[in-house]
């Protein structure tokens, strides 16, 4: 499908979808650059227009190398499309394993890159409001960038602070004093959702489901019982700097001061030292569900022969070059400002060009272009059978567990169930035709997303015996 006010950009897949509308990526036909589309349908919401404009306003005033690149905007009718750097990485979230997390070595590069961009957002006086793993996006090269600046305000202005009263955000990564509290103060909030983050990268779950003395889990953590999970999971060095940051008075609370004197965020890892103690065997042979390896042909394990410590971002090979001292509308690259701006060339230049990109969506295996990365999106497989019959085993293990099953049209379906904390949770899988092979996907509509994988995981194992393991490319879908 084109873009509709472009000829020379095709949209060849959904990255997401909110309630917002969904984000696309587009490719040029030509040069093969990628742009992550967000669509906005701003007659969907009585105060849409509003809080759209200050999206796109506060991306206007954002450059920085662990923030989404923002290219410009543009309306046809109701619709806003905002232009955005494509993360072809996927969501940090798609590399935390259900109960494990991640290696410490990964979940401290990440986590300084996140420190590094928020600490950005302060100093021009932003607040983002909903950091949490599936808002952040990784690169090519496994940069971590922020995204989503839907419910980010403004929260100091010529040096003077205003506190927030609004209460947004996501429960399990909000702070305390947003639910208790009728004002308070921007910094803080962000900065307890970055440890809850760092939590869920070391532990694989999630501490608790709000943090208020209704919740158990959440006392459990203020009378400082470690022995229970997920801090008994957690090296004491991390832990130390996580009892920092979860602390419940937002004015003992770390700063971003504190936190980059603190002893594991100023740690110098050497690469492949010291691997998560909670991944079975070498570096390498991790098979869980969701190893970065499992089911590749290609090396998708982060760039070798950088040091962590002295390059934390390192910049993409294939995507526009770091803006310096550049506002973030100003883009150098002709054909994403065609893009923003709507001209359209009716003739590709380069017919070799035109047929790759015709061929984009027959071929999503296919490594052959820059643009055309793997999305490290773990929750799929193939089957060793044909459509029917892998849709009746999903069926059959699916009624067996006790979920809602809702056939769509399209072969998807909608599977409803709760989870542990009995939160209501909804997923969809869409069974697809591929390169003779059915394809089986799971993406999240509602709930935890680490539950969602959890329960991803169940699936998988009961249909083991028909999920056909050699190794595949797994296509950007
Ligand atoms: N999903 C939402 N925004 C995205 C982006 N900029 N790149 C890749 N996937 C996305």
């Amino acid at each position: 499908m084109a873009v509709p006010f472009v000829e020379d950009w095709d949209l060849v897949q959904t990255l997401g979808e909110g309630a917002y509308g969904e984000v696309q990526l587009a490719v040029n036909r030509r040069t093969e650059e990628a742009v992550a589309v967000k669509k906005v349908d701003t007659a969907r919401a009585l105060d849409c227009p509003e809080n759209i404009k200050k999206e796109i306003c506060i991306n206007k005033m954002l450059n920085h190398p662990n923030i989404v690149r923002f290219y410009g905007h543009r309306r046809e009718a109701n619709i806003q499309y905002l232009f955005l750097e494509y993360c072809s990485g996927g969501e940090l979230f798609d590399r935390i394993e259900p109960d494990v997390g991640m290696s410490e070595v990964d979940a401290h590069r990440f986590f300084q890159q996140l420190i590094a961009g928020v600490e950005y957002l302060h100093s021009i006086g932003i607040t983002h409001r909903d950091i949490k793993p599936e808002n952040l996006l990784l690169d090519d090269r496994d940069n971590l960038k922020l995204s989503d600046f839907g419910l980010a305000t403004v929260y100091r202005h010529n040096n003077r602070e205003r506190l927030l009263n609004k209460m947004c955000g996501t429960l399990p990564y909000v702070a305390p004093e947003l639910l208790r509290r009728k004002e308070f103060h921007a910094e803080p909030v962000d900065i307890w959702s970055c440890g809850i983050v760092l939590v869920a990268m070391l532990a694989g779950e999630l501490p608790w489901d709000q943090p208020a003395d209704s919740c158990q889990e959440y006392c459990d953590w203020n009378e400082k019982k470690l022995y229970l999970t997920p801090w008994k999971k957690i090296d004491p060095v991390p832990l130390s700097l996580l009892n920092k940051i979860l602390i419940e008075s937002p004015k003992n609370r770390a700063t971003i001061s504190d936190i980059k004197k603190d002893r594991w965020f100023v740690n110098q890892f050497k690469r492949g030292v010291k691997r998560a103690r909670l991944s079975s065997g070498s570096p390498n042979d991790s098979q869980g569900p969701f190893s970065k390896h499992i089911h590749s042909n290609v090396d998708l394990s982060p760039v070798s022969g950088v040091s962590w410590s002295e390059d934390q971002t390192r910049y993409s090979s294939s995507q526009p070059e770091p803006r310096v001292a550049v506002s973030s509308w100003e883009s150098s690259h002709s054909s994403i400002d065609n893009l923003v701006q709507g001209i359209s060339f009716s003739q590709p230049t380069c017919t070799d060009h035109m047929l790759v990109g015709s061929q984009l969506q027959s071929t999503p295996g296919s490594s052959q272009n820059p643009w055309q990365r793997l999305v490290k999106r773990m929750t799929r497989f193939f089957t060793k059978l044909n459509a029917e019959h892998s849709y009746l085993a999903l069926k059959e293990v699916c009624e067996k567990l006790g979920y809602i099953w809702k056939k769509n049209c399209n072969n998807q379906v909608t599977i409803s169930t709760m989870d542990r904390r009995n939160n209501k949770l909804i997923f969809k899988v869409n069974l697809i035709e591929m390169n003779e092979r059915i394809l089986v996907d799971f993406r999240l509509s509602k709930g935890d997303g680490l539950e969602f994988k959890r329960h991803f995981v169940t699936i998988k194992h009961k249909l083991s015996d028909i999920i056909y393991s050699q190794k595949v490319l797994l296509p950007v879908i």
